[in-house]
């Protein structure tokens, strides 16, 4: 499928239509974002009605430049400045002390704010056109999978959004690291393609994956980016005596593996992942998403490595299913 990246003109109508108040989703390198105004509350509140999540839930406004970071942020550690200027534009969030103006809208009450430049040409062509910091949460329905392609976000919020900018297929697939650096020790709230380890080499210093602050933040709870259908996570050594089960009480298993040959049957399906955490990161969504459509009674997921290039994927993994616990 070829994409055709939007003219300069929609572009345009993009950002009046942000200037308006109004939601538009767009492309960015991890997931697509549901975005409008960060500046107006009521334009903010309309993403909150769309997505159907509690406001309570802090949102990540998209900027255009470093130097937009002190419009949002009351003081910008160097660890922060640093980790910008290194992977800006980038699949990084920050996590800074908020202006009082930042309307707490964006920042479901706390007194921080999330910050990142995304590394996408749409998003960027779309922040320099609207010339402010665009709020955007993953353009998905609360707790279910973010989309990575325009026609996830249309199948997600349909009418809810007033225009959808198609950037193409996602690159990096799963959401940004989340890093904060309001507490007195950077803490990793979110893994993401950026891994704690590159962090901490570039850093030298450690982060702390136990944050002071308990706050209710989707990334963070227990069951999100989840299929409709029940999902189960099992190990390679596993996956035959499941499918066994399920196949001899008449169930239809879909299944996305990672190494396994597994044939296909009129119960059966199957989606096999690639090898490399890169890839299989960047198919991840779309596969649970094609696997829901394929309305099985069961999806079961082969559990890939779990090395550090591949903890992200684990952990939207480990909140996607729940254990395969032997009978
Ligand atoms: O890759 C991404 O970050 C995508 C694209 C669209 O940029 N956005 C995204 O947004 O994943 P969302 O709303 O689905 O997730 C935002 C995450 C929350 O899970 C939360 O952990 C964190 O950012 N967050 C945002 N503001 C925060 C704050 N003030 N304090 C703590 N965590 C915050
Ligand atoms: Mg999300």
């Amino acid at each position: 499928m070829k994409v055709i990246f939007p003219e300069d003109e929609t572009i345009e109508a993009a950002a009046r239509l942000l200037k308006q108040g109004r939601l538009v989703a767009f492309p960015t390198e991890t997931v697509y974002g549901l975005g409008a105004d960060a500046s107006n509350p009521e334009a903010v509140q309309k993403i909150f009605h769309a997505k159907g999540r509690p406001a309570d839930h802090p949102l990540i406004v998209h900027i255009q430049s470093i130097d937009n970071l002190t419009d949002w942020a009351l003081t910008v550690p160097d660890f922060a400045l640093r980790l910008a200027e290194r992977f800006w534009p980038g699949p990084l969030a920050l996590i800074l002390n908020k202006k009082p103006e930042v309307p707490i809208e964006v920042t479901g009450g706390q007194h921080t704010v999330a910050l990142r430049i995304p590394n996408h040409p749409v998003a960027l062509r779309l922040l320099q056109a609207f010339g402010g910091g665009i709020a955007a949460p993953s353009a998905n329905r609360f707790c279910r999978i973010s989309p990575t392609q325009a026609s996830h976000v249309l199948e997600e919020l349909g009418d809810a959004v007033d225009l959808i900018l198609d950037g193409g297929p996602c690159q990096v697939g799963v959401e940004s690291t989340v890093i904060d650096f309001s507490g007195k020790k950077p803490a990793l709230l979110r893994p993401g393609q950026i891994t704690q380890l590159e962090i901490e080499d570039f850093l030298q210093t450690q982060l702390t994956t136990n944050p002071e602050s308990t706050i209710r933040a989707p990334g963070m709870m227990a069951v999100h980016y989840a299929p409709s259908t029940p999902a189960l996570l099992c190990h390679a050594n596993e996956l035959n005596t499941i499918l066994h089960d399920f196949i001899g009480q008449d169930k239809r298993v879909g299944i996305l593996t990672y190494h396994q040959r597994i044939s296909k049957t009129h119960l059966i399906h199957v989606i096999s992942m690639p090898m490399q955490a890169h890839d299989y990161a960047q198919a991840l969504y779309a596969a649970l998403r094609e696997m829901d459509r394929l309305r099985p009674d069961i999806i079961v997921v082969e559990k890939p490595p779990v090395t550090e290039s591949w903890l992200a994927i684990n952990d939207r993994l480990a909140k996607a299913t729940r254990p395969y616990q032997p009978s």
